[in-house]
This record gives C-alpha cells, structure tokens and sequence, in this order.
C-alpha cells in the first residue's frame, strides 16, 4: 500500500467502537483531522436524515427500528466510503451483521474504557443516552459488562479511559501509519 508515515494514504475505513461516552467522536474527529480524512459519526448521520436526535427516534419508533436504521447506514457506508472514520454508537456492535461487514471491511479500533473511568463519566452523559434511563447503578453496570463481549472483535485497541482525546488519536494514527509502512 502507498503510505507514509506522516499520512498513511488509506484504503479502508476506520470504524471506532466502544461503550457510550468512551470518546469515539472527539477522538475520531481529531484522528479524521490527522489523516485529513471524513469524519461520520454514524448516530449524527442518522439523526440528521431522519430529522430527529436518537433520544427521539428511541422514543418515537423504539430501539427495534433504531438497530434497523443503525444496520442500513452502516452497511451502506461500509460498502461505499473508503477513507473515512466511522464512530459506531455503542450498541451497533450487538448485531453480528453489523461486526461481521465492519471487520471484513474496516480497520476497526476499539476505545476501551475500564468501569471505573467511565463511572466517573455517568453523571457526564446519563440524560443525554436513551439506553441509560430508567436503569439504576446496578442495571447501567450488567449492561457495561455484557457489552463487553461484543467489542472483543477489533483489530486494534486504545485505552482511551487513560489517555486525552488526543493521545488516543495519535494512538491510532501511529497504529495505521506503523501497518501501512509494514
Ligand atoms: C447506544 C449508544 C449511543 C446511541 C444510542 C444507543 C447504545 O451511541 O447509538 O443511544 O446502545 O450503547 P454512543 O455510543 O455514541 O453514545
């Protein structure tokens, strides 16, 4: 592949998994600006297009319609963008559908974050996450842990808990850089 290291040329997309509030979109949008490529966070896209933020949709047409809208969009991006980075919302990786097209595609990279850390975070995003509401301490935990099953496919992993948005940004861009110079 045609690369260097200080803009690894890219023929794939990056896709960035990970639980809610772990930072996909602002590291994504600072690795996009590093590699001088796209930027799509996917629940964004989704809401634009559908005229309504995904607390609304979740609302409205329930989380069933929601997985379905998530799976199309991704699908399709996958299929047609080459370049760009794709920031997943936290429960895309359920579907297998979903995993199966983003690794077989994708460079996928996941931003982990232990449960401390990211309990530190709860107060930060527990109104603005549809999935979070209604659910005590006890619940929002079970659901940390079972999502952490579906993010063990990825080819790479940043612990983003630990670092700035922008040390896992570069992180990641060294990542790409070192496997396109390899
Ligand atoms: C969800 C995470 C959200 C969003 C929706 C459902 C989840 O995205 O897709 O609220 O099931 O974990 P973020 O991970 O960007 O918060």
């Amino acid at each position: 592949m045609l690369a260097d290291a200080a803009n690894p040329v890219r023929d794939r997309n990056i896709v960035l998994i990970g639980f809610m509030g772990a930072g996909k979109t602002t590291a994504g949008k600072l690795l996009a600006a590093k590699l001088s490529s796209e930027f799509i966070d996917v629940d964004d896209l989704i809401a634009s297009e559908r005229g309504m933020p995904v607390t609304e949709i979740f609302r409205t047409i329930g989380e069933a319609a929601f997985r379905r809208m998530e799976k199309e969009y991704i699908e399709e991006l996958c299929a047609g963008k080459r370049s760009a980075v794709l920031s997943l919302g936290g429960g895309a990786f359920l579907q297998e559908a979903i995993r199966d097209v983003c690794l077989s595609t994708s460079d996928v990279i996941l931003l982990d974050i232990s449960w401390d850390m990211w309990k530190s975070r709860l107060p930060l995003i527990r109104d603005s996450r549809p999935i979070l509401q209604n659910k005590t301490d006890e619940e929002i935990k079970a659901l940390y842990d079972s999502r952490q099953a579906i993010y063990a496919g990825h080819h790479f992993k940043v612990n983003a808990g630990e670092l700035t948005p922008e040390a896992a940004a570069q992180e990641m861009f060294d990542w790409l850089a070192s496997r396109a110079r390899g």
